[in-house]
């Protein structure tokens, strides 16, 4: 057998199958194991996108191929919500494309842009997709650290002038995973003003811009003004919609942007079943869709305020998050990230993502998911609470 390419050797395994796999280690041992590691809603995708899958489903035109960029249809509602949600008008001929989960065009934009020794900037922590497809693609990542201190937003001030020369992708991503930070439109200015500098392609990673709390609306990167000349934006309905399983997304922004991830993923997928697309759009243009989110977000603003009170009862230094369904708690005194989220996993049965996966200025902190109903989140804690008084 042939041995892999090499740049397989800078690849770690895929974060989230590496923890299903210790996962599944531990539930063969007899354990009833709780996860609050991956991001993937618990509850049951809204009632008017089924039916609509339904009825997709038993037209014959859409058994075939699918459109490469995605039915114009899909297209359009993808940018009428937009307009409608954030301001921006987009055309759906020319600056929309339909994804198979946000995922995979994030992946796909760094091999339309990214050639050997380019420089991608790199939110740290951050989603492991941005980094590594940086690498695979033979580019570097130049990572911009998320403190604290900063309210987890990079300081763009503090790239050197040659790094940022050399840079051509910039990810952004709020409300943000993992530290459920969020942004303000003044960082995205600032964001938008430093892409057009240096000529450097914004790819904002909107993926949780419904899930917000407190009432705080997020915004797009295309608040900022001269946006369209320098970003795409990047949506998803896996999160808001409880469709992770279903794989659609979208993006929307730069045209010259859009059309270059056009050429990665022609060449490469044949588009998304267009009966999901249908469903899909059943999803962005409901009148009920705005009501089913504010019932989500209901639920996991009730989550988190019992896993902050819980957390905190047992000395974890927990702060509600304004965005996404992530808290970000920094571990205890004596543990790294990961001794504390392995141990959890073997003497507690709770499954926890260490902070330091996401990257090197993760370490110090566990990401917890509220995917899992208000019982099991009570009983991870009390199993959390024994755990830690040991
Ligand atoms: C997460 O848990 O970070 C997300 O669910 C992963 C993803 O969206 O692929």
């Amino acid at each position: 057998m042939p041995q892999p390419a090499t740049r397989l050797a800078s690849v770690p395994p895929y974060l989230f199958a590496e923890i299903d796999r210790k996962k599944r280690e531990v539930i063969a041992r007899g354990v009833d194991v709780i996860s609050l590691g991956i991001g993937d809603p618990d509850q049951p995708t809204p009632r008017f996108v089924i039916d609509a899958m339904h009825r997709a489903i038993e037209n014959p035109a859409n058994h075939q191929y699918p459109d490469y960029e995605g039915s114009l249809a899909f297209r359009q509602a993808a940018c009428q919500f937009y307009a409608r949600r954030f301001g921006p008008r987009f055309d759906p001929a020319t600056e929309a494309l339909a994804l198979i989960g946000s995922k995979e065009g994030l992946a796909h934009i760094i091999w339309a842009y990214v050639d050997p020794g380019d420089v991608v900037l790199v939110p740290d922590p951050g989603y492991p997709v941005y980094r590594t497809h940086t690498r695979l693609a033979g580019g570097t990542p130049h990572l911009l650290p998320l403190r604290a201190e900063n309210g987890f937003l990079p300081d763009l001030d503090a790239v050197p002038e040659e790094v940022a020369r050399k840079a051509k992708l910039l990810f952004l991503n709020y409300p943000n995973n993992p530290t459920g930070a969020v942004a303000t439109a003044d960082f995205y200015q600032k964001a938008v003003n430093f892409a057009r500098k240096y000529d450097i392609l914004i790819v904002s990673d909107n993926a949780y811009s419904e899930m917000t709390y407190d009432g705080y609306v997020a915004p797009s990167i295309f608040a900022a003004e001269g946006a369209r000349e320098v970003a795409v934006e990047f949506w998803s309905l896996s999160k808001p919609f409880n469709m992770t399983g279903w794989r659609i997304g979208f993006v929307v922004g730069n045209a010259a942007a859009i059309s270059a991830l056009g050429v990665i993923k022609t060449n490469t997928d044949s588009g998304q079943f267009t009966a999901v697309q249908e469903a899909a759009i059943a999803a962005l243009t409901s009148p009920e869709a705005e009501a089913f989110i504010a019932e989500m977000n209901e639920t996991y603003r009730r989550r988190r305020d019992m896993a902050v009170a819980g957390l905190r009862a047992i000395g974890l230094d927990a702060s509600p998050m304004k965005g996404s369904f992530y808290l970000w708690v920094p571990v205890p005194a004596g543990h790294t990230s990961a001794s504390f989220a392995t141990l959890l996993l073997e003497q507690a049965g709770v499954v926890v993502t260490p902070g330091s996966a996401y990257g090197e200025h993760g370490e110090g902190y566990i990401r917890i998911s509220l995917c899992v109903p208000e019982e099991r989140l009570q009983e991870a804690l009390e199993r959390m609470r024994r755990f830690v008084a040991v």
